[in-house]
């Protein structure tokens, strides 16, 4: 890697690395709290620089506005097991005094024409550096299972058709976001008779 782009990253690594040890720290707490935990597992990653620069050429980017402009240099993603999960963790994101939410994009209640759906939290991180802190943006995606599963398959469609997707697969994939979103709906009724068993055995436990 070009040393410049090295040092120009480093940040933004160090962020993605500091807010998964923090989520999967959360994830935690709730595991030996025995409560539902609205968190499944996180990933995250820095946008190659591959990407950077094609980004930055479709979107008019100029390279000495990437800081400001290109907001999902640092992307982290929170999968959760249930779509009420994904406002919880939205809520406690926006509580947090660690970071602050820019601005939020809700593709769950409004799905995007591809059929993607997903919460959006556009977010200033300040990440210690050696001797300054830095604020860097974050993009934090937040989504159930079925969510993320529709969506990486999406996306290696995507890849393999350079978004010029032939009619039958578009077809499909409409049809796959709606199965992904009424499954969605199907476990939100049985989230509900887990809460209940939850609540028995801890009755039964005093
Ligand atoms: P980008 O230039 O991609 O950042 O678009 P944008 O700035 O208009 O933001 P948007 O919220 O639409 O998309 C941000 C990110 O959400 C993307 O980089 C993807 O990770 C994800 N995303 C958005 N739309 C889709 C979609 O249709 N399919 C899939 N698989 N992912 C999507
Ligand atoms: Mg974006």
């Amino acid at each position: 890697m070009n040393r410049d782009w090295e040092l120009f990253l480093l940040p933004y690594k160090q962020t993605v690395d500091e807010l998964k040890v923090k989520l999967r720290g959360l994830r935690e707490m709730y595991h030996l709290r025995k409560e539902h935990g609205p968190i499944e597992f996180v990933t995250g990653r820095v946008k190659p620089i591959k990407s950077i620069i094609m980004k930055s050429k479709t979107r008019d980017i100029p390279i000495d506005k990437l800081e400001k402009d290109m907001e999902d240099l640092a992307g982290v993603r929170i999968m959760c097991p249930f779509v009420e999960d994904i406002h919880e963790v939205v809520s406690l994101l926006k509580n947090r005094n660690d970071l602050t939410v820019i601005y939020e994009k809700d593709y769950v209640t409004n799905k995007k024409d591809s059929g993607y759906r997903s919460y959006h939290l556009i977010c200033e991180y300040p990440v210690q550096l050696i001797d300054q802190v830095k604020i860097v943006l974050v993009e934090v995606q937040i989504r159930t299972l079925a969510m993320n599963f529709w969506a990486s398959i999406e996306h290696s469609l995507n890849y393999k058709y350079q978004g010029e997707f032939p009619e039958e697969i578009n077809a499909r994939l409409q049809k796959a976001a709606e199965s992904a979103f009424q499954l969605d709906e199907e476990m939100s009724t049985i989230r509900e008779e887990i809460k209940e068993i939850q609540q028995d055995f801890r009755f039964r436990e005093d």
